[in-house]
């Protein structure tokens, strides 16, 4: 291929259903404010498969996914921040750096609506959406951290605070529930964790989960909670299902707990016993990604207490429909990557 030349995928209409598309173009050039990164790795997110699906929106020819690693290789005239050779990864909303959420950050979410992704050999970024990654993590471990780490993070450090000995609902073994129980262990909390396979339970357990339950075999979890926690409950709940496991973690709560509303993995709703709310003087925190600062203050913490992002496998570019395809087999643990240059 020509050298100005890269490959990328897109997600095509064909037959009224979303294909992804490998096809070649023009590598892009960074505006004066803007840095081209050569992506190294990228992950997949539940949300990438709702895109693919046609459940959130996105226009014909998106390039789709939002989280990314790679190298600075070239930087526009007024860069001040970045030089060629640093390392970096993508930021899931792009104008989301500091400060409150604005809804209005949500249209520009990479990978989704009108906004192209970073499945692609090459992408520019603006110079302020990127966050520097240093040398500690690999670019496959930084490419798991963009969406699914920093929603955990976001949940459990900035619009609440794990603390030692809290007792804490993990919902799956995907990327938001894993690290999500790297976080609390670091944290010193207790963890319980709901997984649909027992292997899967195993190595939760070798990653510290206190408790496991498998939500197959045991479909009312919320009894089993309340019966290994003598009745107290649990006092934060990751919730990742939506409406077919809201109102059990309702009465998996102990009262003053909170919920991180995260996942729609059975849906979108629920009309909830708002009473059970009431009654325990509960908290349910909607949550979405998280800023650029949120990001730098995740990556000390990981730095810290020397987390290792959980892999599970490694596709190459050119089998990233198959990374697709495992993805939703559910037969994962932790995060699905593919490898775009190696
Ligand atoms: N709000 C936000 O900003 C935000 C950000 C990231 C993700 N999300 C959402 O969070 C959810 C998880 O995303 P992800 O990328 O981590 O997904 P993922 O890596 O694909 O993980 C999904 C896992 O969830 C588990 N699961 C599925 N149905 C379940 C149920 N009924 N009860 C308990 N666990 C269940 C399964 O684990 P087992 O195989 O162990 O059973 C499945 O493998 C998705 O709904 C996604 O849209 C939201």
């Amino acid at each position: 291929m020509d050298d100005n030349m890269m490959r990328l995928y897109r997600l095509r209409i064909v037959n009224k259903k979303r294909v992804l598309s490998l096809e070649s173009g023009p590598i892009p050039k960074p505006g004066p404010k803007e840095i081209l990164v050569l992506i190294k790795a990228v992950s997949l997110n539940y949300r990438d498969l709702m895109i693919h699906d046609g459940l959130i929106f996105a226009t014909d020819g998106l390039i789709p996914l939002s989280d990314a690693a790679g190298i600075v290789c070239e930087t526009g005239k007024a860069v001040k921040r970045w030089k060629a050779g640093d390392r970096v990864a993508s930021l899931f909303f792009p104008d989301w750096l500091d400060g409150a959420y604005d809804r209005n950050y949500g249209a520009n979410a990479l990978g989704g609506n009108t906004q192209n992704g970073v499945l692609s050999e090459y992408v520019v970024f603006p110079e302020n959406s990127v966050i520097g990654i240093g040398h500690e993590l690999s670019f496959a471990r930084a490419a798991a951290l963009p969406c699914a780490a920093l929603t955990a993070w976001q949940a459990m450090f900035v619009r609440t605070r794990i603390v030692p000995d809290e007792r804490v609902l993990i919902q799956g073994t995907g990327g938001v529930a894993l690290s999500a129980l790297q976080f609390a262990n670091a944290a010193g909390a207790s963890v319980i964790i709901l997984s649909s396979q027992d292997d899967k339970l195993e190595k939760a357990k070798n990653l510290g989960a206190t408790h496991t339950i498998n939500y197959i075999n045991i479909p009312h979890w919320d009894k089993e909670i309340a019966r290994v926690t003598n009745g107290k409950g649990v006092s934060f709940i990751l919730e990742n299902g939506g409406p077919g496991t809201f109102d059990r973690s309702l009465n998996a709560l102990s009262t003053g707990g909170r919920i991180a509303q995260i996942g729609v993995l059975t849906g979108f709703g629920p009309s909830s016993n708002l009473m059970q709310l009431q009654n325990k003087n509960a908290d349910i925190l909607g949550i979405t990604v998280g800023s650029a600062y949120h990001f730098m203050e995740m990556l000390k913490f990981i730095s810290d207490y020397k987390i290792s992002p959980v892999l599970d496998k490694v596709f190459s570019f050119e089998n990233t429909q198959l990374a697709y395809e495992y993805l939703r087999s559910r037969a994962h643990f932790g995060k699905v990557i593919i490898n775009v240059h190696s």
